[in-house]
């Protein structure tokens, strides 16, 4: 499994890649919004830190547009990828990325056929969001159960990264349907690592260590 980090913070891309378990990143414009200085340098710095795929999202909304932007924000660095949303528009500018040879992944899918849709226009990843579907009471995980299955079934190449992860349930599920990529934010990696009975373990530990003769 890949764990992509969610986010365009820096500081906390930094730490994942020291903790030597990230393999990409994805940024949206939310996220961007949130980071301080200019986006092309920050999209800039994330490429040098990372060694993997980077996603940057297509703010633009005709097929046309995001064609030029998507030529634009991949002159930036090798491992850009970009990221468009579902729509008719997008996916028509994922086809002719594709034949550019630029790699893209389809954005806010939140149902099977839209995810059908993008593997035929050829796109290398999508992202299914699965927290936001959670939040109106649908399973998010059936959606990847069921995407994981379409794609296996006609040996589509597009991965699926499992986005808009919350908790870490979230993940150990997607690692046991076998989903590839998970998109994790910082906060939530952190939680991967807590046990409470990992930190009463150490403290025992240590404290009978004290009594050993040396
Ligand atoms: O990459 C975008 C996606 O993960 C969004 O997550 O928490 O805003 O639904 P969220």
């Amino acid at each position: 499994m890949k764990i992509f980090l969610d986010t365009a913070n820096l500081n906390e891309i930094r730490e994942g890649v020291a903790w030597g378990v990230v393999d990409g990143v994805t940024t949206n414009p939310t996220l961007i919004s949130k980071e301080e200085g200019k986006f092309e340098k920050i999209i800039k710095e994330i490429c040098r830190v990372v060694n993997g795929p980077v996603s940057v999202e297509a703010v633009s909304t005709s097929s046309d547009e995001i064609v030029e932007e998507g030529k634009e924000l991949s002159k930036i660095s090798p491992n850009v990828v970009i990221k468009i949303p579902m729509t008719v528009d997008g996916i028509k500018a994922v086809k002719k990325l594709n034949d550019l040879k630029i790699k893209t992944n389809v954005t806010l899918v939140f149902s099977p056929s839209q995810a059908i849709l993008a593997a035929k226009a050829g796109a290398d990843y999508i992202s299914p969001f699965i927290g936001r579907l959670d939040d109106i009471s649908t399973d998010g995980m059936n959606l990847i159960e069921d995407i994981l299955t379409m794609y296996e079934n006609y040996s589509f190449k597009t991965q699926v990264i499992v986005a808009s992860i919350r908790h870490p349930v979230h993940i150990v599920e997607a690692a046991l349907i076998g989903a590839p990529i998970v998109t994790v934010p910082f906060p939530v990696l952190e939680k991967l690592v807590r046990h409470p009975l990992t930190d009463i373990g150490i403290n025992k530990f240590l404290e009978d260590w004290k009594k050993v003769r040396k």
